[in-house]
């Protein structure tokens, strides 16, 4: 049976709602795709403020979901099922998105779907790449750096995550202190491009480590360090100590993820086409995109990266996780009761 599922995602600073149809043969396409920024909400701010992102999704979310239907060329009662992001993640937000979810889903007599946010990012390439299971998933987003075994849909086995710092954190961070504006990851990337990556010898956390975890927070000091030594910092500077850390990154994930990618191969000696799938805020990093290229060319892999557009949070990725799982007859049980859970 073909369905069509509604996706509402509110967990941070996006307002975003989506229609995706799933066929029968797994195969899936984005009907529409909006996504509402609130970035101009809290660059005064320096980051995501939770409760002036509450308040905007309340404001916005009603149309976002209207334009939603309109851009698919539904209505509400074309739709098979309603998904919105139940967690991880500021928890108004959560509240705004589930309850508006669960309003339309009983007015229109349609299943609710709480989703996973990390689940979301996590089947997204399934979505756009159609990658098949067992796959490797590097999730880098704001909240979490994860290497994660993808068996199957809500089989997960975690292999290695952050003892600190997320990888998107630390690009905020490293732009903040450096003086670069919210939002912090794409302003270093933007900056990295005119700078001298060999000018600053930055750590390489956990390089040489058996273990699959991450550590980010040393390298942050050092980037403080450089950067109290040669203040004020001119233009010159912001992109040299961002092209450094930058490098600093892509070669940490390099050690780290061709560690997992050997375990893969260990675990599943037959794969044909391993892949490593790469989601998440952080995946839109062309330097992040490019290393992760040669890695799996080395260590001959299939690299998957969602388009950009689908990297950052969205509802596409909302509603396809939502699809797999009614597809596969995976529900969770009495979801109109189902609660937001912040640190799901
Ligand atoms: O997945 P996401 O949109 O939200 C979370 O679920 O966290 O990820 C947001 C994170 C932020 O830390 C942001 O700075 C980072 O992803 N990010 C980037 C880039 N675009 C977004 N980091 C580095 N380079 C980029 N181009
Ligand atoms: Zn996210």
């Amino acid at each position: 049976m073909t369905i069509r599922v509604l996706g509402i995602e509110t967990s941070c600073d996006e307002t975003a709602a989506s229609v995706v149809l799933r066929e029968d043969n797994g195969q899936g396409t984005i009907l529409s795709n909006v996504v509402l920024s609130q970035i101009a909400d809290h660059a005064a701010f320096g980051g995501v403020v939770p409760e002036i992102a509450a308040r905007a999704h309340v404001e916005a979310l009603d149309d976002i979901v209207a334009a939603a239907l309109e851009e698919a060329n539904l209505t509400l009662t074309d739709i098979d099922a309603v998904a919105a992001t139940a967690g991880p993640g500021l928890v108004g937000g959560l509240i705004v998105g589930l309850m508006t979810a669960k309003a339309l889903a009983a007015a229109a007599n349609k299943p609710l779907l709480p989703v996973n946010h990390l689940e979301g990012h996590a089947l997204t390439a399934r979505l756009t790449n159609g990658v098949a299971f067992p796959y490797l998933l590097l999730l880098v987003s704001g909240g979490h750096t994860q290497l994660v075994l993808v068996k199957g849909v809500g089989h997960y086995e975690r292999w290695g995550t952050t003892i600190d710092d997320a990888l998107g954190e630390a690009f905020d961070k490293t732009a903040k202190l450096i003086g670069l504006p919210f939002p912090g990851g794409p302003n270093v990337e933007i900056a990295a491009r005119d700078g001298d990556e060999t000018r600053f010898a930055f750590p390489r956390p956990l390089k040489g480590e058996k273990r699959l975890d991450f550590s980010f927070s040393g390298l942050k000091t050092a980037v403080r360090q450089a950067a109290t030594a040669i203040a004020p910092l001119s233009p010159q500077d912001r992109a040299d100590i961002s092209a450094s850390f930058q490098r600093a990154i892509v070669d940490t994930l390099d050690d780290r993820v061709s560690r997992a990618l050997t375990r893969f191969r260990e675990t599943f000696p037959d794969a044909a086409e391993p892949a490593l799938v790469v989601a998440g805020g952080v995946a839109a990093n062309q330097a992040v995109r490019g290393g992760l290229t040669n890695l799996c060319a080395r260590h001959g892999f299939r690299f998957v990266a969602p388009p950009v557009k689908l990297c950052g949070d969205n509802a596409a990725m909302i509603a396809w996780a939502g699809a797999e799982r009614l597809a596969l007859g995976l529900p969770h049980e009495d979801p109109m009761r189902f609660a937001p859970r912040s640190r799901w």
